[in-house]
């Protein structure tokens, strides 16, 4: 493995995590309050996270195509580009950027929230807008559509092997690529089908989670939409989806996040939902799930962050 420590993608499953994403202004002083809160970030989360040490407190920061360029320079990430739109004949993987992404995860919200109030402290005076969606874990790691999500993510080595940019690329080893999208779901439109649709739409049996067998599932499933190969080998990514929502106001939703070791695993994977392979064989989670966001960040090595000048 690499020298370079990569940040904490592959940790252990919480029950609370915040996904901020952040806009930059374009003011002098942006470059020296980002690459500063970098080179202090590892310090503030160790800060945090000693109060209570069974928080697992961890947070990775990511950075946008243009926010890369202007924070730190050339050379370029060799696959960060802005986040592509994808538009199906139906349904529509919507574009909206970001510069920043801070991926917040603990046991505690409060220790979530502590660091996510201290990162925009920092970040004030540089930051023209924010997104901060607040996630929990809701029952045994459900979605708010009711299926167990995250079963068949890949854990330990495969995780790192699947997430962690490997050893043989210059300059980037040890980073990885996440992709963000915030999805509102139509709780109402979900409801009304019959729990054996619901499990076609997934794949898998909603009580037990338990995979549908192959003489029964749907080529249209979310599953095997997202079941992606090459030369026979599965090529899976990281994912740590966090249901989010405000009931007063009818907002459902989950708050997707998939870190690969390349984009463009995660792109085919959204190019078999949105537009449907074969095209029109389309992921019917769409039908009653709206992506409202999307953006594609880089995340360096702590090792990369760590060496910013920090100021404290
Ligand atoms: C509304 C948003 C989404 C919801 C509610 C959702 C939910 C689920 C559920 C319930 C499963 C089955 C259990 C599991 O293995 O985790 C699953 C599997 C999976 N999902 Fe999603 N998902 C969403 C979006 C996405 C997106 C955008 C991608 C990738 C671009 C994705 C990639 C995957 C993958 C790779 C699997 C595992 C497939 C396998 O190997 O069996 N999901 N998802």
């Amino acid at each position: 493995m690499t020298t370079n420590l990569p940040q904490a993608i592959v940790a252990p499953l919480t029950s609370a995590a915040i996904f901020l994403v952040v806009d930059l202004k374009h003011v002098a002083e942006t470059r020296d309050i980002v690459q500063g809160l970098c080179g202090d970030l590892s310090a503030l989360v160790r800060s945090i996270r000693f109060r209570d040490q069974g928080s697992q407190l961890s947070c990775v920061a990511g950075f946008g195509s243009d926010a890369w360029d202007r924070i730190f320079g050339a050379p370029h990430p060799p696959e960060l580009h802005p986040f592509r739109e994808i538009k199906g004949a139906k349904h529509q993987a919507v574009s909206t950027q970001g510069d920043l992404l801070f991926h917040i995860r603990a046991m505690r919200m409060d220790m979530c929230f502590e660091l996510a109030m201290l990162i925009n402290q920092r970040l004030a005076s540089v930051t023209a807008s924010v997104d901060e969606v607040h996630g929990f874990r809701y029952f045994d790691e459900r979605d708010l559509l009711g299926f167990v999500d995250g079963t068949e993510n890949p854990v330990d080595q495969e995780a790192l092997a699947s997430a962690v940019i490997a050893d043989s690329v210059p300059d980037f080893a040890g980073g990885s690529y996440v992709i963000v999208q915030k999805y509102l779901h139509d709780l109402k439109a979900w409801n009304a089908q019959s729990v054996e649709a619901q499990e076609d739409v997934i794949g898998r049996s909603k009580l037990t989670d338990i995979e549908q067998t192959a003489a029964v599932k749907k080529s249209y499933a979310h599953n095997e939409l997202t079941s992606i190969e090459e030369n026979g080998v599965q090529l899976k990514i990281v994912r740590d989806n966090m249901p989010f929502g405000d009931s007063a106001r009818g907002v459902f939703g989950t708050y997707f996040i998939g870190y690969a070791c390349s984009p463009a695993r995660t792109e085919k994977m959204l190019e078999n939902m949105f537009i449907g392979n074969p095209p029109g064989n389309y992921d019917r989670l769409l039908d009653v799930s709206r992506a409202v966001t999307g953006s594609l960040f880089f995340c360096p090595t702590a090792t990369f962050l760590d060496n910013c000048p920090g100021t404290m």
